[in-house]
């Protein structure tokens, strides 16, 4: 277990400095402490298992190919540096982080996120099982008071989908097939690689809470019955992806999203969204609550409603719909 705030520094530094080498010196000058304290934080790094090489005249460099790195402490420096939330949980095994996210609201936390290892009851939209093998993927729900009026969190996924998209977007050989599922869902061609969804609280305080959850595969991703295609982003690129690198870049560009959707309003990603969405020139089946039929979306509005019309020119302005292929 780290046990002091210069060993998450140095790692956070050497995060973003992956696979290169840093010297000593640099990195005594960078945090105003001495070579030596340098050294013996890196030293205490590598015997909990970090994978840092130290060469003589070059310096350290961080490998990190797996989930060592992890802990609670880290993820909470990376928070905080990225304006994220207060602070992350980060736990082995969980039912759901979405339930876990719920017991620690109710302890009176507020502005956290809880990641785990893996899920043994996580669920989708509409309470559909899924699947979050140890490892393999990002299981997490995030906490946020809402600095957002009620009336326009109806954007709120649509949101949060563009911040997603741009962190995802790094890290994929051909980031143009990376498109976002309207209303909660990033696929990959036709490979669904993260699905998200949100709810809002009250709490005892009359605050309003926004928890959002969402599950990525990352190294690898579940067989699903006929459901869907379910694909991990290690597929769509020729390089490791690197686990904390994709936690690290979803921290950053979820909060730039949130604050600037705190901001300002729907129309700042609008474009985005809709340069970056599959839903366009293709019929696909939508099912809502009371119907489901074949159409084709024809424009987004400024509110965050898909316009989509059916064969028979019949229109219909959705909020929310299931989206078969
Ligand atoms: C969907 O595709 O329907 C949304 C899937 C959301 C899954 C995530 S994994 C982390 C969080 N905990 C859960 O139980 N669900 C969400």
């Amino acid at each position: 277990m780290i046990d002091n705030k210069l060993s998450y520094k140095l790692l956070y530094y050497l995060l973003h400095h992956q696979n290169q080498f840093v010297s000593g010196q640099q990195l005594a000058d960078y945090f105003e402490v001495s070579r030596t304290a340098i050294w013996k934080t890196i030293t205490q790094l590598q015997q909990q298992g970090y994978q840092i090489q130290s060469v003589k005249h070059k310096g350290y460099c961080l490998t990190i190919h797996s989930n060592e790195i992890i802990s609670a402490p880290l993820l909470t420096y990376m928070a905080q540096q990225a304006h994220f939330c207060h602070n992350v949980f980060y736990e082995d095994v969980v039912d759901s982080t979405q339930i876990q996210a719920k017991k620690y609201l109710a302890e009176q936390y507020e502005d956290f996120a809880v990641i785990a290892n893996s899920q043994t009851a996580g669920y989708g939209r509409f309470h559909r099982p899924w699947q979050s093998n140890a490892g393999q993927g990002l299981w997490m729900t995030v906490v946020k008071k809402s600095t957002v009026p009620f009336t326009k969190l109806g954007c709120f996924n649509l949101v949060m989908a563009c911040g997603i998209h741009k962190a995802l977007s790094k890290f994929i050989d051909e980031p143009k097939r990376l498109q976002i599922k309207w209303p909660n869902d990033i696929y990959y061609d036709n490979y669904k690689v993260c699905g998200f969804l949100s709810e809002v609280l009250i709490n005892e305080n009359q605050q309003m809470m926004i928890i959002y959850g969402m599950g990525i595969n990352i190294l690898s991703a579940p067989v699903m019955d006929n459901i869907y295609q379910a694909g991990a982003l290690q597929q769509f690129s020729h390089q490791s992806i690197s686990y904390i690198a994709v936690i690290n870049e979803l921290f950053k560009k979820l909060s730039q999203s949130y604050h600037e959707f705190s901001q300002y309003d729907f129309l700042e990603f609008k474009e985005y969204w809709t340069e970056h969405s599959l839903v366009w020139d293709r019929w696909l089946k939508y099912t809502t609550s009371e119907e489901s039929f074949i159409g084709k979306a024809t424009m987004l509005t400024d509110e965050g409603y898909l316009i989509v019309v059916d064969k028979q020119g019949e229109k219909y302005t959705l909020m929310s719909a299931d989206i078969d292929f």
